[in-house]
């Protein structure tokens, strides 16, 4: 039987060059099935990207020297590659957001400030530890939306065709970050404590851009719009309700990310790109 190791050992990181421009007029302002809660969630998403994937950049690079495993250290350039590649289109992404009267440039602001600070004061393996948490939750919210049609049904195809792209590549490197961690720094409790604390921060940094985003589209007070919510998380598609179990395994003293073999989902982006247009 192949081991989750021997998996990511064998998986290729291209480095994918994509420009989605994000120029259209035509983009509805609750692009997302037409639903205030979904559109606004994944709008605050991307605003933790462009900094956060810079982070992850720098908490790898930062151990590399530790890394003897060729296969790794090639791994490692695909996944800067990629997540460098990630911030630039979510950098345009949450641009186009600004014409919906978004305070894009104040969250900027506060991102970018933030990362400087833990740059400075946060031990680099802890910020590795972190960026093993935070590529966790990407990793299983990514096989969400390759797998069930209801996670992005409705969505515009210009934003539906980004966040694909995004979760495949997501997959394909999802245990990069992972693998260095293990190797250079190993600590258990680290690794799960520092998920703990990004759980509560991941879920109130997301939930108060998107209150600012909902308040800006007179969208907050609406009851309707708490409901969708409700259902988003816990009913259809229930987010909450598909990913737990995903998310739990990463308290396993001996989890690795290709415990959960999905690498059946890694061609798909070849195929979908034939209909977009990479630079
Ligand atoms: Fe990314
Ligand atoms: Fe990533």
């Amino acid at each position: 039987m192949t081991t989750a190791q021997e998996i990511s050992a064998s998986i290729d990181i291209p480095g994918r060059k994509m420009d989605f421009e994000f120029e259209l007029d035509d983009i509805p302002r609750h692009w997302f099935a037409d639903d205030a809660f979904r559109s606004t969630y994944m709008n605050a998403l991307s605003c933790l990207f462009p900094e956060g994937e810079r982070m992850f950049m720098d908490a790898v690079r930062a151990h590399q020297n530790k890394i003897s495993d060729p296969r790794l250290l090639e791994q490692i350039k695909g996944f800067i590659k990629q997540e460098a590649i990630h911030g630039h289109e979510h950098a345009q992404y949450n641009d186009y957001l600004k014409k919906w009267g978004y305070p894009i440039d104040r969250i900027n602001k506060i991102e970018k400030a933030e990362k400087v600070w833990m740059k400075k004061w946060v031990p680099k393996s802890h910020r590795l530890a972190i960026t093993c948490a935070l590529e966790h939750f990407t990793a299983i919210m990514a096989h969400q939306v390759l797998t069930d049609p209801q996670a992005t049904e409705g969505m515009h195809p210009q934003f539906k065709q980004m966040w694909r792209w995004h979760a495949i590549e997501e997959t394909e490197h999802k245990a990069v970050a992972y693998d260095v961690y293990q190797q250079a720094v190993g600590s258990y409790w680290l690794r799960v404590i520092t998920m703990i604390n990004i759980t509560i921060m991941f879920c109130l940094r997301t939930t108060l851009y998107q209150l600012i985003f909902l308040w800006k589209d007179g969208e907050l007070f609406n009851p309707k719009t708490w409901w969708r919510g409700f259902q988003f998380y816990f009913l259809k598609p229930g987010m909450v309700r598909k990913i737990w179990r995903d998310y739990l395994d990463y308290f396993r003293r001996d989890f690795h990310p290709w415990d959960h073999d999905n690498r059946a989902l890694l061609g798909q982006w070849e195929a979908e790109a034939q209909a977009y247009k990479p630079v």
